[in-house]
């Protein structure tokens, strides 16, 4: 049986370079390992206690967390937005993290990649992405990480699937996320 990565995409926009990522890493993805692409986020409410409630949660925050539930780790896609993550990606942290405790994050992997425009690759992003998932529950894989400057430039033409650096340095992501889920089974 795959393993089976759940990627979470912190930009909404059509053209997506950390959407795009998020396909190279579909594409790539190391034998025994499926990632799946969750659809959607763009559709989760603003977490909110009065609307998290046992039996009425709104549908597309169930969906996730049904998702996430199937999933054996999690792959996130982080650009960088004003030196910190994204709503969308914070807002499904913030749902996956309830019920306390017992959220779909806990005791799974994750990693951490993305893509910005800055020189930095969005570093500042991804770490505080790392920082609310281990508060949130996930094992968080410190040191699998990859971080690509210039998004908008160097991907402008290019699809990231065909990036000579992409193509070898997101499987090893994904690889190591796929055996820590062997070491926590
Ligand atoms: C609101 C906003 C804030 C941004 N802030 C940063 C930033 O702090 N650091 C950075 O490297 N790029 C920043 N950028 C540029 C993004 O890195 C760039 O648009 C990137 O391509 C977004 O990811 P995407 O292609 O997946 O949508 C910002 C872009 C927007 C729209």
């Amino acid at each position: 049986m795959s393993v089976r990565v759940l990627a979470l995409v912190g930009s909404l926009r059509a053209g997506s370079h950390n959407r795009q990522l998020a396909e190279a890493a579909v594409k790539h993805a190391p034998e025994g390992v499926e990632v799946v692409i969750y659809e959607g986020l763009g559709e989760v409410p603003f977490y909110n206690e009065d609307i998290d409630v046992e039996g009425a949660v709104p549908a597309a925050a169930a969906a996730l967390r049904e998702a996430a539930g199937q999933a054996d780790a999690f792959l996130l896609f982080s650009p960088e937005y004003n030196g910190t993550l994204t709503a969308v990606l914070k807002n499904a942290i913030d749902w996956l993290s309830r019920p306390y405790g017992a959220g779909a994050f806990t005791g799974k992997p994750a990693a951490v990649v993305g893509t910005a425009y800055g020189q930095f690759g969005g570093v500042w992003a991804q770490d505080e992405a790392r920082k609310a998932l281990g508060v949130a529950g996930a094992t968080v894989l410190a040191e699998a990480k990859l971080s690509i400057p210039g998004s908008v430039v160097r991907f402008a033409e290019l699809h990231p699937q065909d990036d000579a650096e992409v193509a070898e340095q997101l499987p090893a992501v994904v690889a190591q996320l796929a055996e820590a889920t062997a070491v926590a089974a």
